[in-house]
């Protein structure tokens, strides 16, 4: 259970927690250097900044990557002392860190503690020579954390950091739309009151195991976001079914809750799959069969139906419009994290049509690993 605020003692003076938007996702990897390039080379984001030993930081390397307005970090430890290598030992390559953007962060500290939230890092200044950012940091499932940025009228990407510009090759992807993460069973329910508790957040959408199952196996998993619904954090649990879920295979291998996938948005989906696939990213297999029914079920789109179809996109509608949709196979070999691309054609759902059609795709993949 969480702890009511009550019994913190502090009902009248609990601060708002006001999150502006994802400031940046940051992934602990054991190689930084490569997976910047592998970032750059096939998922098109620029190289903007970087910190390590030639900017005066000994124990880490960090690559910030742009796309739009997607930054994504990437940290590897320097050396075998390292606190990251027990997090990297037990979790591989992964999201550590989903940072918001805060107004003031000592006020989102103080007010997501005092709602239950466990602290990582109290309210503390992060300067250099050209200004200073105010950030503080609380748990949320797994290993993972919510950084708080209070940016004032700091420019840079964050202090510490030099400008490092390498072009990468813009595949149209601009924003993020929505972060998955996979918790342990029956704790989806306790997440979902976590973000509501300390965050404010409210229930978008929810989908019971009879809407994500195969034969074999099943998930669960409810929306969360925030009033804007600018951030939407959807939490899966496994259900349970006749062999393991494809959430508890995450599970096993991450051994802990965590980020499950990060879904980045494109205005033209055709291109960047297109762009992505001539990089040679890897997607999840759809079968043709998934193509013999679709049109039935989703009717006209603006898109061509035949570019879809061998670009092996899928396609799902709802009663505000429609959405098109494809997932990577897992970014490193531990079957964990991985990316999805969408673009939203009115439609403000995630794909409950598909569900079916990746699960089985998904599973396939994880029979093949010999995970089931
Ligand atoms: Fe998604």
């Amino acid at each position: 259970m969480l702890k009511p605020i009550a019994a913190h003692g502090r009902t009248a003076t609990v601060p708002a927690v006001d999150l502006r938007r994802i400031h940046h996702v940051e992934l602990w990897v054991g190689n930084a250097r490569q997976a910047a390039y592998f970032y750059r080379k096939c998922f098109g984001f620029d190289q903007v900044a970087y910190l390590g030993p030639e900017t005066g930081n000994h124990d880490r390397a960090s690559y910030c990557l742009r796309q739009g307005e997607i930054f994504l970090v990437l940290t590897s430890p320097l050396s075998h002392l390292s606190p990251l290598n027990v997090w990297l030992s037990c979790h591989g390559d992964g999201v550590r860190d989903l940072a918001f953007e805060v107004g003031d962060a000592t006020d989102a500290f103080a007010g997501a503690v005092a709602r239950g939230a466990i602290p990582v890092a109290g309210p503390h200044d992060v300067e250099a020579a050209d200004g200073a950012v105010r950030r503080a940091a609380v748990r949320t499932y797994g290993d993972t954390i919510h950084s708080f940025i209070e940016r004032g009228d700091y420019e840079g990407f964050l202090p510490g950091y030099a400008l490092d510009t390498v072009r990468g090759g813009n595949v149209g992807v601009h924003c993020i739309d929505h972060v998955v993460g996979n918790v342990d069973h029956d704790r989806m329910q306790y997440w979902c009151d976590f973000y509501a508790q300390v965050f404010d957040f409210s229930q978008f959408v929810s989908y019971d195991d009879k809407d994500i199952c195969t034969d074999y196996t099943a998930l669960r998993s409810k929306v969360m976001a925030d009033r804007e619904r600018n951030i939407k954090l959807p939490i899966n649990e496994p259900a349970p079914g006749k062999l393991k879920s494809q959430i508890q295979e995450y599970l096993d291998f991450n051994l802990t809750a965590g980020v499950q996938h990060i879904a980045l948005r494109t205005d033209d989906i055709i291109e960047t799959i297109s762009h992505l696939r001539a990089n040679g990213a890897e997607f999840l297999d759809v079968p043709d069969s998934y193509y013999e029914a679709i049109w039935k079920r989703v009717g006209r789109i603006d898109q061509d139906p035949d570019r879809i179809r061998d670009l092996r996109i899928l396609v799902d509608r709802d009663d505000n419009g429609y959405l098109l949709q494809l997932f990577t196979r897992p970014l490193q070999d531990r079957p964990t994290l991985f990316l999805e691309v969408i673009q939203r054609c009115g439609s403000d759902s995630f794909g409950k049509g598909n569900f079916q059609a990746l699960f089985e795709a998904i599973e396939r993949e994880q029979i093949r690993r010999g995970n089931v």
